[in-house]
């Protein structure tokens, strides 16, 4: 029997012209990226070395710290929050905990919360991403506390043990909610960054002496000190992501947390640069823009290939 074979050849072509189109819109997005973010990294020249230096690390030490390097994390009920105080950790690039946001200004979340496709690896990190998300009440209050607004939304579940400790590609704040578990996190004052040797990655800068294992830690001890402390199922993380070094590992499995990322253009001149002309970060950003599914990724590859 001979097989007509103009469906075959249509499908190679229509594949083709999707490769070609993906391409495009690779080129474009990494045009863009470059064009935001270079004029952002000469404005920026200069910053990491010029914002006042913390006070004194010793009277930064939490009671009790071992090793005498953690810095104590400020810690403030939502019920106590004015206007500006938030505003004045983000303005120093310094983390802040938010306890005891009400729960149902959260309840928006179960809308970019899909079920977990059937197949999907027990032991990676699921992604879940969403631009310019339609977040109600939250994005009020994230207004009203932080004056900023919600660009983009990212769910982060399934059974990884952690990440690599990095600095994040595009300028942004991060507002971080765990819904479920718990997590280690470790967050460097961008201060200090100078004083670590860096990797470039497809989406963050990171920290070469690192691993996701969480037992490789000796670069912490290298700097003059760090915050590190747990965040549980309800708590707020606010902190800059692309500025600050920060470091997750779950302690609990299969945590899911929410990271909302605020417009921010006060970033590290780090990822700044490494975002720019970066053909692979345009390729992953690129697949996050227009796959639609939840991303599942080896927290483990972070230099190459993001998969
Ligand atoms: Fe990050």
């Amino acid at each position: 029997m001979v097989l007509n074979p103009l469906p075959q050849v249509l499908k190679k072509g229509m594949s083709v012209i999707g490769s070609g189109l993906h391409l495009i819109r690779c080129f474009f997005i990494m045009v863009g990226l470059t064009m935001l973010e270079l004029p952002l990294l000469l404005l920026t020249l200069g910053r990491e070395t010029s914002i006042p230096d913390l006070p004194p690390a010793s009277s930064m030490k939490e009671e009790g710290a071992i090793g005498g390097k953690h810095f104590k994390l400020d810690v403030i009920e939502a019920a106590d929050l004015a206007p500006e105080t938030l505003r004045g950790y983000v303005k120093r690039s310094e983390p802040v905990m938010i306890k005891n946001v009400p729960s149902q200004m959260f309840d928006v979340l179960a809308n970019h919360a899909p079920a977990v496709p059937p197949g999907t690896p027990e032991d990676k990190l699921l992604i879940d991403q969403y631009t310019f998300p339609k977040l109600g009440e939250m994005s009020k209050w994230i207004m009203h506390n932080i004056g900023k607004r919600v660009l983009y939304l990212a769910r982060f579940s399934g059974g990884y043990k952690g990440g690599y400790a990095h600095i994040d590609s595009f300028p942004s704040y991060n507002f971080y909610y765990v819904r479920r578990g718990r997590k280690k996190v470790y967050i460097v004052p961008r201060q200090y960054n100078c004083l670590l040797n860096f990797g470039k990655g497809y989406d963050s800068v990171f920290v070469r002496d690192d691993d996701t294992s969480g037992t490789k830690l000796e670069w912490l001890e290298t700097i003059p000190g760090y915050w590190t402390f747990e965040v549980e199922e309800g708590d707020v993380l606010l902190f800059n992501n692309s500025a600050c070094i920060h470091k997750f590992m779950n302690l609990t499995h299969n945590p899911e947390i929410f990271t909302m990322r605020l417009a921010h253009m006060d970033s590290s001149p780090l990822t700044l640069w490494n975002d720019c002309f970066n053909w692979t970060g345009a390729k992953y950003f690129t697949d996050i823009a227009f796959s639609g599914k939840t991303g599942v990724r080896d927290t483990a590859s972070i230099e190459g290939k993001p998969y």
